[in-house]
């Protein structure tokens, strides 16, 4: 058997709270092979911002192991993680927040290439320009800041940055649910081809069917801080035994209709699938900002 690129087995991460301890994430575990896809799915606060987290080691979990190629990163001291983080990048929710305003696009792509020991300044830049160019965004934005772009724009910037580090798996949270429907649908092509392109691997975290079944060909669902069903996203979505899968997939359109249309039919396949009404009765409102 080969070792899967990601393996995360029992996953426990609990929170300080008021003297006490909150249980956010309660032993969760789940695999993605190289150039493999995984969703992850559940209503607000079950824990899905908590995994991406553990996975770039923004914050370090309770118990639990996180196999990256076998090598368990979840307690590692920082020495020994600096040469492994460039392996797995993170594509942020919010494109306003998540890019430095003082940076032009160049500087901001070029930074983890010179964090990554590409020394030269012009060996920077071009590979810099490679990368703007290869997210769809013409050499002009080089030289332009957060500001003066748009909300998908931005949104490329922060992936041609992610993608800079060369990642062989890239976690998405939320990447796409702040856009402009039209722009989602750009954003997720781009993801998609990018992935044949690279053999690259991605962690998924959406409300958006929509968007699970355009990225992901497996799902895993959450529901406080547990998986309630996991496998692929056909078989999940045509069967689920799960109360918030069910409220989700009433609220996207039958998958068969969403089938061999062109882009158009798929936005507004998106766009109902989005819509606040259809998924209410299950989600609460966001616990915390993630
Ligand atoms: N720094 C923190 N301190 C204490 N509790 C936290 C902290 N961050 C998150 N939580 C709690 O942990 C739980 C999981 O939060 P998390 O951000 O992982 O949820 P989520 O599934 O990403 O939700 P959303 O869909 O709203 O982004 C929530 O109940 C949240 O309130
Ligand atoms: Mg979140």
């Amino acid at each position: 058997m080969t070792t899967p690129l990601l393996a995360v087995e029992d996953l426990v991460v609990e929170y300080p709270v008021h003297g006490g301890k909150f249980r956010a994430v309660d032993g969760v575990g789940f695999t993605v092979e190289r150039g493999g896809s995984l969703a992850i799915v559940g209503e607000s606060g079950c824990g899905k911002s908590t995994i991406a987290r553990s996975l770039v080691r923004l914050l370090r979990p309770t118990e639990g192991r996180i196999l990256l190629d076998g090598t368990d990163i979840a307690t590692l001291p920082e020495r020994r993680l600096r040469p492994l983080r460039r392996r797995v990048q993170m594509v942020f929710q919010d494109p306003y927040g998540s890019l430095d305003p003082h940076l032009t696009a160049e500087e901001t792509v070029a930074e983890p290439l010179r964090l990554a020991g590409v020394t030269s300044k012009a060996e920077r830049a071009r590979r810099a320009a490679e990368l703007i160019d290869q997210v769809g965004l013409p050499s002009s934005a080089l030289h332009r800041r957060p500001g003066e772009f748009s909300g998908g724009q931005r949104q490329r910037i922060g992936i041609a940055r992610a993608l800079a580090s060369d990642p062989e798996l890239l976690v998405c949270d939320e990447a796409t649910s702040a856009l402009d429907v039209s722009v989602q649908a750009q954003v997720l092509r781009l993801l998609r081809d990018l992935q044949a392109e690279r053999q690259l691997a991605y962690i998924v975290i959406s409300h958006n069917l929509g968007v699970v079944r355009e990225i992901s060909s497996e799902v895993m669902v959450m529901r406080g801080g547990r998986v309630v069903e996991s496998g692929l996203t056909e078989t999940v979505l045509a069967g689920p035994a799960e109360p918030y899968t069910r409220a989700l997939r009433r609220a996207a359109l039958d998958p068969t209709t969403m089938r061999g249309r062109k882009p158009r039919a798929l936005v507004s396949a998106i766009v109902s699938a989005s819509d606040p009404e259809a998924t209410s009765a299950t989600a609460p409102e966001p616990a915390t900002p993630s």
